[in-house]
């Protein structure tokens, strides 16, 4: 029997990287799963990866930081699968780094849109849906760079900052609801987000490579079986906390 037999869920970004880990982890325990993202290519072939593994998984087009398709993925889980148990809010797009002092103001907003707005967006509609059955389970994905502050990676730290808070200020409203809700600190994982952001910023992939006392990066599966846990009913008195899966890198 999986951790989350049962379950219906929904996982954002789950097109590549942590995200399909994640989706993958959760049919492989027993979810069914909808797969969002705005790589239509890659989301499908997430869905095919599930199925070929015998799990259930259904795809949904779009960007999250739109309202839009923020309700089409928490109606396909509904529609699909009857309700929504199980979310997890991956997808982030981190906009360029620079010191605060060259930094365009729009790249701030749009850096603000894809890591805080559109968790948040994505919490309002699957709280409304979990409220609809009496309770479920969520996830955020936050960032090591959110604890200590992270030089030339402002926007995004401040973000990830943000996207903390919010975990824990839903917690605390809907803790006596039945719904959960927790995030994941991710230190730095291997996925071709990481790769694409090594070859553009040099530098500060020097410093990365080192941040775990373990001396390796992590692997999207490593954070998917934290999330898993999370999101399982093994979990059930923990609401409101942030879980670093990063080799040790906030105790460096
Ligand atoms: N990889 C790391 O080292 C690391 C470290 C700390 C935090 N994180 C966080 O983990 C999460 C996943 O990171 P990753 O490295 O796997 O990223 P990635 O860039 O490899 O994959 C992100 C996926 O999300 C999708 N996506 C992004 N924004 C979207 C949107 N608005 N709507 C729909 N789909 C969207 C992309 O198409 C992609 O499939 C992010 O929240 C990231 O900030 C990653």
């Amino acid at each position: 029997m999986g951790l989350l037999e049962n379950k219906i869920g929904v996982v954002t970004g789950a097109g590549q990287g942590i995200g399909r880990a994640i989706a993958l982890s959760y049919a492989r325990e027993g979810a069914s799963v909808v797969v969002a993202d705005f790589n239509e290519e890659m989301g499908t072939q997430t869905v095919a990866l599930i199925q070929d593994n015998g799990g259930n998984a259904t795809f949904v087009h779009g960007d999250v930081s739109v309202e839009e398709s923020v309700q089409a993925m928490v109606e396909a889980a509904v529609q699909t699968y009857g309700r929504l148990d199980i979310a997890c809010n991956s997808a982030a797009v981190s906009r360029g780094s620079g010191p605060i002092h060259e930094f365009e103001r729009k790249v701030f907003d749009q850096t603000l849109e894809m890591c805080l707005t559109n968790t948040w967006l994505c919490m309002k509609y699957e709280i409304a849906a979990m409220l609809e059955t009496g309770g479920g389970a969520i996830v955020n994905i936050s960032s090591n760079s959110s604890l200590r502050g992270q030089a030339y990676n402002t926007a995004y730290a401040a973000a990830k900052g943000g996207v903390n808070i919010l975990t824990k200020s839903s917690a605390a409203e809907y803790g006596a609801m039945g719904i959960r809700i927790n995030a994941v600190s991710p230190g730095v994982i291997r996925t071709p987000g990481v790769e694409q952001y090594f070859a553009e910023q040099p530098k500060i992939a020097e410093g990365l490579k080192k941040a775990a006392v373990m001396n390796r990066l992590g692997e999207p599966e490593e954070i998917a079986e934290a999330v898993s846990f999370l999101s399982s009913d093994r979990a059930s008195f923990i609401t409101g906390q942030l879980l670093s899966v990063d080799g040790g890198g906030a105790i460096r």
